[in-house]
């Protein structure tokens, strides 16, 4: 692929969570396609080897361990992205954990955790990046939602919780945004092979081939999806062939919520 061609040629990307999974593809995927992009983790080795890969691959990418549920962190990051770069076009919201439990059985630390990674990230993160994109004179927020924000999950309360807000919090700010000329979307995976869900499996399931199995049972197209797949649909959503598309939730899940 030559330059020329290239969706985020020249242009700046954070995504968060990258540090593994969704965010770890994406986080490559704009790098290929000519973006510099900011890798955000919590984890500061995950977010340095992947930088390391885009580095590697003659890309332009800076790691930086943070955690999007606290304003500072979200705050210097920012600003450690302007005084390196100087703008910002693209942001990918992307951060996420799961807790297993209902109502009744998740404890009060875990219901704010899993809300304040997942739900609150995106205001404190898109707090600090929208008024740069604004000056701009534009930009593009892809939140990383869940089919469950459309379809709750039964003993995943906080967790669809959590999405279902996203999906609420992703139109709203398309709405208010859009006259600045920022675009919002979320993306809506089904089941994807992560450490997000590796992890659920090993609590829930002997081992991940029974897990597996039990999953692509639920997925009338028969597997489940790769990371890879997901950051495709986040590459289209933030790059210019989706200038007329705002507020949309994308759902990447092989019709399973359509079974
Ligand atoms: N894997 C799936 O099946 C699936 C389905 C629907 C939605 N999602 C969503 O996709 C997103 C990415 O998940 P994944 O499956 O790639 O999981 P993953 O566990 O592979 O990656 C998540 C990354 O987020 C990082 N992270 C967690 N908390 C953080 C914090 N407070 N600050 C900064 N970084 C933090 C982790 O260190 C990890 O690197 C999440 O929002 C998840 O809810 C995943």
């Amino acid at each position: 692929m030559t330059a020329s061609n290239r969706r985020f040629e020249d242009r700046v990307a954070i995504v968060t969570g990258a540090g593994s999974g969704i965010g770890a593809s994406t986080a490559m995927l704009f790098a290929r396609e000519g973006a510099k992009v900011w890798v955000v983790d919590r984890n500061r080795e995950t977010a340095d080897a992947v930088c390391r890969l885009i580095v590697q691959s003659g890309g332009t990418a800076k790691a930086i361990a943070a955690d999007v549920a606290r304003l500072d962190d979200m705050r210097g990051m920012v600003e450690a992205v302007i005084a390196e770069w100087g703008r910002i076009d693209v942001l990918h919201n992307n951060a996420g954990i799961t807790a297993i439990g209902g109502v009744e059985t998740l404890s009060e630390e875990e219901w704010d955790r899993v809300i304040d990674v997942n739900l609150k990230s995106i205001f404190l993160c898109s707090k600090f990046v929208i008024p740069v994109m604004r000056r701009q004179g534009g930009g593009a927020i892809v939140n990383t939602a869940s089919v469950n924000g459309m379809r709750p999950a039964a003993n995943r309360d906080a967790y669809s919780a959590s999405k279902g807000a996203v999906i609420s919090l992703t139109k709203a700010m398309a709405l208010g945004l859009a006259k600045d000329r920022i675009r919002v979307n979320c993306i809506c995976p089904g089941t994807t092979d992560t450490q997000l869900v590796r992890g659920v499996a090993a609590r829930l399931f002997p081992d991940f081939d029974t897990a597996k199995r039990v999953f692509v049972e639920k997925e009338p197209i028969g597997r489940i999806a790769e990371p890879e797949e997901m950051a495709e649909a986040v590459a289209y959503l933030a790059s210019d062939v989706a200038g007329f598309v705002t507020g949309t939730a994308l759902v990447i899940d092989g019709g399973m919520i359509l079974a």
